[in-house]
C-alpha cells in the first residue's frame, strides 16, 4: 500500500492506474478504523479494481465546541489495518494541503442538511459535502462506499451526487454492531465502561421499534413514543431527536412505510451516539 499526503501525488497516481487497471472504488473516513470500514473496504476491495482509501479528519465539519482536536488519531495502527485488508493506496492529507490559507467555496446540500443531525450540528453536512466533493476530485472514484450508520450523511451524499452531475456511484454498507448490539463508531472510544453500557439503549429501542412494526404497528407517534421511554428511561441518557423520516425529504412521516428511516441521535453523557434502521415491510 502506497501511502500518499500530497494532491498533487494522488492525481498523478490516479491518473496512472485508472488507465491501466480500471475502476477505482474510494474509501473516504476519518481513521480510528473499526471492523464497520473494514467491512466497506471489503465492499470495495470484491467491487473495484484499485481501492483507495482516504484518513483525513475534515476540519470544517466540526462545530467550534465540538471535538476536532480530540478526534482519535492513530496512521500507524490504520495504515496497518488498510494494508492486511489489501488497499492500493491511502490518501493521508494535512489540513494545510486540503484547506488553503483564505478556502472559501463551500457546497451545501439545501433542507436535507438542516434536519436530524443538521439541527444540533450546523454546518456539519456543509463540511462534509464541501470534503467529499474535494476528495472525488482528487481520486476520481468510479465508485465510493459510505457506511448506513451516518444515514443523514449517506442521503445527502446521494442528492449532491445528483444534483451536480458528479460521475461516481455510491454504494451504501450496512451497519456493523458488536455482539451486544452497539453500533460501531470511532465515538465509542470515548465511552467508559458505564456510558457504554448505557449506549446500549439506543440499538435496543431500535430493535423495539421493530417488534412493533412486525407486529403491524404503523403510526409512527406510537412507536416513536415506545422509544422515547425506552431511552428515557436510562439515567445517562439525553435524546437529541428521535424521528421517523422519509428518505427523500428527511421529513417527518405520520405512517411507517417500506422504506421509512427511524433515526436517532442520544447524549450518553457528553457523547453523542447515532443509529438508525431503513424499515423493511413484508410484501
Ligand atoms: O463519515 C466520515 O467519516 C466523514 O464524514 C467523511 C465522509 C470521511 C468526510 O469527512
Amino acid at each position: 500500500m502506497k501511502i500518499i499526503t500530497t494532491i498533487g501525488e494522488m492525481k498523478a497516481a490516479v491518473r496512472v492506474v485508472k488507465d491501466r487497471e480500471g475502476t477505482i472504488g474510494f474509501v473516504p473516513t476519518m481513521g480510528c478504523l473499526h471492523e464497520g470500514h473494514l467491512s466497506i473496504v471489503r465492499a470495495a476491495r470484491q467491487k473495484t479494481r484499485v481501492t483507495i482509501a482516504s484518513i483525513f479528519v475534515n476540519p470544517t465539519q466540526f462545530g467550534p465546541h465540538e471535538d476536532f482536536k480530540a478526534y482519535p488519531r492513530d496512521l500507524d495502527r490504520d495504515a496497518a489495518m488498510l494494508e492486511r485488508e489489501g488497499v492500493d493506496f491511502l490518501f493521508h492529507p494535512s489540513p494545510g494541503e486540503m484547506y488553503f490559507e483564505g478556502h472559501r467555496t463551500y457546497v451545501e446540500v439545501h433542507d436535507l442538511q438542516d434536519k436530524l443531525c443538521g439541527r444540533s450540528r450546523p454546518g456539519h453536512f456543509r463540511g462534509v459535502c464541501t470534503v467529499v466533493l474535494k476528495l472525488f476530485e482528487i481520486v476520481r472514484p468510479d465508485v465510493a462506499f459510505f457506511g448506513q450508520k451516518d444515514a443523514q450523511q449517506a442521503i445527502i451524499l446521494q442528492r449532491m451526487v445528483r444534483d451536480l452531475d458528479l460521475d461516481v456511484r455510491l454504494e451504501i454498507l450496512p451497519i456493523i454492531r458488536e455482539s451486544d448490539g452497539l453500533a460501531m463508531s470511532s465515538r465509542n472510544t470515548y465511552l467508559s465502561a458505564v456510558e457504554r453500557r448505557a449506549g446500549l439503549v439506543l440499538s435496543r429501542s431500535l430493535r423495539e421499534a421493530e417488534v412493533k412494526i412486525g407486529k403491524g404497528e404503523r403510526r409512527a407517534e406510537t412507536v416513536l413514543a415506545a422509544m422515547r421511554e425506552m431511552v428515557g428511561r436510562e439515567s445517562l441518557a439525553r435524546i437529541d431527536y428521535i424521528e421517523a423520516v422519509d428518505t427523500d425529504r428527511l421529513e417527518p412521516v405520520l405512517e411507517i412505510a417500506d422504506g421509512t428511516l427511524m433515526a436517532m441521535a442520544v447524549y450518553i453523557g457528553k457523547i453523542r451516539l447515532i443509529d438508525n434502521l431503513i424499515v423493511r415491510l413484508e410484501k
